[in-house]
């Protein structure tokens, strides 16, 4: 499934990213390659990240708007 549909990026990928130690949705972004566009993905980021008790950014949430 697509958690952001602007870079393509799968839930599966954001699994294997935070599996490969990313504690943060800039840290996921970078391990995919990718910049965040839009922003509507982050929150749903924010909660995969927080679920693996990483951190999230409040700026990139309010940069979600
Ligand atoms: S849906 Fe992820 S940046 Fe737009």
């Amino acid at each position: 499934m697509y958690v952001c549909i602007c870079n393509a990026i799968t839930d599966g990928q954001v699994a294997n990213a935070i599996g490969s130690g990313c504690r943060s949705v800039a840290d996921v972004f970078k391990r995919v390659g990718e910049r965040p566009n839009c922003g509507k993905c982050v929150p749903d980021l924010c909660k995969m990240v927080r679920s693996s008790r990483g951190k999230c950014a409040p700026a990139m949430v309010d940069a979600a708007g």
